[in-house]
């Protein structure tokens, strides 16, 4: 696995890899690895010659200052795992070679964003879209991949292309949970043992909405029973419980049938913001 740190470097690596049957694969992390995120490179193995991941925790996402100073940094740890995937290119920029200026243009998704993670977190959407629009512009490459973890950022991501006419497939990852049903976060480093064990409250939350909603419950009433169960757990307080499009995220207030329906929640577990989903529908 070859080191870059620099946009030049990305570039004299892509002279050498490039001709038409060679297919490049992207993985953009912000680090502190995990098996969701090996899942998502050993996808990029699978069907691209050459894989290119990125290590940058992109300070423009974060619209709390506090939960960029706490994000996890584990570089060594990340080395050690990505060492036997198979990755051919690990990029890792320092903010000046992303960011040498302040970026002027900012970007506003719409309805996209009004919702979710957009509306709890005011600009997250506009840095994850500037971040991905120039990491996509310097590896340039033939697909990239994403998890489902992140449902609204693919949602993000996908517009993006679409609307900028990147030239490049979205490849979307199902979550990696743990055993017991948490879904792989960074963010999960920062829980306690007990924080740990309040935050399974999530995946059975989503997976008890989804089972009522398919016995025929009305989305009001499972909203209620949700807001109860998750009452019961010292410690975690929920943002957001919804039931969404998958494409567009547009809330919804029954199932709606034969389009793809999921539920996504944010919730804070002691100071530990998580989020989630489930598709419903697919
Ligand atoms: P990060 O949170 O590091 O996640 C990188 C990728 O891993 C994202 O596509 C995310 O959805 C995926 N991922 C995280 N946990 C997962 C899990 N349990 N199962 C499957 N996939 C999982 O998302 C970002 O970074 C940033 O916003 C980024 C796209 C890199 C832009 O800065």
């Amino acid at each position: 696995m070859n080191i870059l740190r620099t946009k030049e470097a990305v570039k004299s690596a892509l002279q050498n890899i490039s001709g038409p049957q060679r297919t490049v694969g992207f993985v953009p992390t912000m680090g502190a690895l995990h098996e969701g995120h090996l899942a998502l490179v050993e996808k990029a193995k699978e069907s691209s010659d050459v894989v290119f991941v990125s290590i940058f925790v992109n300070p423009t996402q974060f619209n709390n200052p506090d939960d960029f100073a706490k994000y996890p940094n584990t570089l060594d740890k990340d080395l050690d795992l990505l060492k036997n995937t198979g990755v051919d290119y690990l990029f890792i920029p320092d903010i000046q070679e992303i960011y040498p200026e302040k970026p002027m243009l900012s970007i506003d998704f719409g309805d996209l964003e009004r919702v979710l993670e957009g509306a709890f977190r005011p600009g997250h959407f506009n840095g994850v879209g500037i971040v991905v629009s120039k990491l996509l512009n310097i590896v340039k490459p033939h697909k990239a991949f994403f998890g489902q973890k992140d449902l609204q950022q693919v949602a993000v991501i996908k517009r993006l292309v679409a609307d900028l006419s990147f030239d490049v497939e979205i490849v979307v990852v199902p979550t990696v949970r743990e055993e017991d049903g948490l879904a792989l976060s960074s963010r999960n480093l920062r829980l306690s043992p007990t924080e740990r064990q309040s935050a399974l409250i999530l995946f059975k939350a989503l997976s008890f909405a989804k089972d009522e909603l398919l016995a025929g419950e009305p989305w009001l009433d499972v909203r209620e029973k949700i807001d109860e169960l998750i009452m019961t757990q010292i410690g975690v307080s929920l943002e957001y419980f919804e039931l969404v499009r998958s494409d567009n995220m547009k809330i919804l207030d029954k199932l709606e049938k034969n389009i793809p329906v999921s539920i996504c929640t944010a919730a804070y577990v002691g100071e530990v913001r998580l989020i989630d989903n489930i598709a419903v529908i697919d």
